[in-house]
């Protein structure tokens, strides 16, 4: 099958792991970009694994002794030709097997942290996915440990705040998943919430109906995947079903005019991610993406990197790119920002000393 014209137009850049490098790379940047950067901001939708760049694949592999499929960091970037979701999860998985210890766990998060926050960002609620790890043999206690050690150094090192979004995978049945929320029990206290990712279509919202209930009870925030493939009727089910405080993607939702207006009422957020929706062809040109149209409609967007590894830029190279390709005034840039903290779990004075750093860094920008 052919990539559609997003991939092909818009191949994975070798990025370095430097980003101060990268930087310098692009040449000077545009007071857009400028703007942007400085912008404090907050990410929503990234799975961690997704962050694993080919070099620390080889990385991870070599001193893990694990035989890569691939030959070369340039093998690996060529094959990141995607036609839709699931030609990236098979490779997405694959990926994942070099993970095999806490310190990669803790490695892979902190890497991803220094690049988040060389781009402006204060606060991440990642997601990550046990199953994928235990399903290899890892203890549910490898990934959540080392993340969490990860994201303690973040804060320290850093000052950049997070909290852990624990996803199940949607093409594996309720049990597995019951089974996983008991595996994740003895760390119930550091996860915030859960979420529903890999393949969409096929395995609809209510599959999880019971599995959802139960993460409600144990005081969990409830996130889910809708309407990046699957149709407007699993968004309304992630809703009605699931009851779920924020919706990931949810693109598909325009379809229907009667559910935009119910997420306008409700004021739900959609963490959208269109570096992410143009390789995995779900728009096949930036300029067609319809953040705008979200926007304009009174939808509660944000904007994330879902797997910046996989889809050629982490956040800060998802704001300027989709400022440029759509002409975003600052207005949106800076609804978008503040959408990204009151669409947060943090708590509300956090929330509130945000959005008074945007408005003061707005009004010294203006
Ligand atoms: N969609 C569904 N599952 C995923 C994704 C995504 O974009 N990224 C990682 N797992
Ligand atoms: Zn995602």
């Amino acid at each position: 099958l052919p990539s559609c014209m997003g991939s092909l137009k818009h191949p994975v850049p070798a990025a370095s792991l430097d980003p101060a490098a990268d930087r310098a790379k692009v040449g000077p940047m545009t007071a857009t970009a400028e703007f942007i950067r400085g912008l404090p901001k907050a990410e929503l939708h990234l799975h961690i694994e997704g962050s694993l760049e080919p070099e620390q694949m080889f990385e991870f592999g070599r001193r893990n002794r694990i035989d890569l499929a691939f030959g070369s960091v340039e093998e690996v970037r060529a094959a990141y030709a995607f036609s839709n979701l699931q030609d990236f999860l098979d490779i997405y998985y694959q990926g994942a097997g070099v993970l095999r210890t806490e310190r990669d766990f803790h490695d892979l998060a902190m890497a991803y942290f220094r690049r988040v926050t060389a781009d402006g960002c204060r606060h991440v609620e990642l997601f990550f996915d046990p199953q994928t790890h235990t399903d290899r043999g890892l203890p549910f206690g490898v990934a959540a440990d080392g993340l969490l050690a990860g994201m303690a150094e973040a804060k320290a090192t850093l000052g950049v705040s997070s909290s852990l979004v624990l996803c199940f995978l949607r093409h594996l049945d309720e049990d597995a998943a019951f089974a996983t929320l008991r595996a994740a029990e003895p760390w119930l206290d550091r996860i915030q919430g859960v979420g529903l990712d890999s393949s969409e279509v096929g395995h609809p919202p209510s599959k999880f109906a019971r599995l959802f209930s139960a993460a409600r009870e144990r005081g969990l925030k409830l996130v889910a995947h809708a309407g990046e493939e699957g149709p407007p009727a699993y968004v309304w089910e992630a809703l009605d079903v699931l009851r779920v405080d924020r919706i990931d993607h949810g693109n598909r939702a325009l379809e229907d005019p009667a559910l935009v207006r119910r997420l306008v009422a409700d004021g739900m957020t959609l963490t959208v991610c269109p570096l992410s929706n143009l390789k995995l062809c779900v728009v096949d040109d930036l300029k067609a993406h319809p953040l705008k149209r979200m926007l304009d409609l009174g939808l509660k967007a944000t904007l994330n990197s879902d797997d910046p590894a996989y889809f050629g830029g982490y956040l800060g190279r998802n704001w300027t790119e989709t400022a440029q390709a759509l002409n975003l005034p600052r207005a949106d840039l800076v609804t978008l920002a503040k959408n990204s903290f009151t669409g947060s779990f943090l708590p509300p004075v956090a929330v509130a000393g945000h959005l008074a750093d945007i408005d003061a860094y707005v009004s010294s920008n203006s």
